[in-house]
């Protein structure tokens, strides 16, 4: 089935199973390998991308749920004000370890500045507590979250 998608402002056509999970659609047959597959059961958030802005697991989305919302990747979330911000924070703060959680983390953080500009510590440990890490790297994810809402 014939899917018409917009990713990172691109217009891009897909031919493939209705169910197929959207993170399958921007690895395989897109090419945008920077989304990560974990768990695939919506408990990792490696795989989390934009859709219309929000926070979404891909794993876990059919493409056929996307219609006509735009999808923004780790490849192009660096192109938002709130993304470069993050982005430039967890470059500042070196936040990444092994890096496999990571482009959902950024993916994540970013969603939530762009809701909540100057988030509280409640409000990053209910946007991000989807979001796990297996190198432990939350208190520094934390820190650049602070720092890119002051930025
Ligand atoms: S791979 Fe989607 S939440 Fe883990
Ligand atoms: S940096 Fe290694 S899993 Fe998060």
């Amino acid at each position: 089935m014939k899917f018409d998608l917009t990713i990172n402002g691109e217009a891009r056509q897909v031919d493939v199973p209705e169910d197929m999970p959207l993170l399958w659609v921007l690895r395989d047959v897109v090419g945008l390998t920077g989304t990560k597959f974990g768990c695939g059961i919506a408990q990792c958030g490696a795989c989390t991308v934009h859709l219309d802005g929000e926070a979404i697991r891909s794993c876990v989305t059919p493409v056929s749920a996307v219609g006509a919302g735009a999808i923004t990747t780790i490849e192009a979330v660096g192109g938002t004000p709130e993304g470069r911000k993050v982005q430039d924070a967890w470059l500042t703060l070196e936040v990444v370890q092994c890096g496999y959680c990571q482009s959902g983390q950024i993916m994540s953080a970013t969603a939530l500045l762009k809701a909540t500009p100057k988030p509280t510590d409640a409000d990053i440990d209910d946007a991000m507590a989807g979001n796990i890490c297996r190198c432990g790297t939350y208190p520094r994810i934390r820190a650049a979250i602070k720092t890119a809402a002051e930025a």
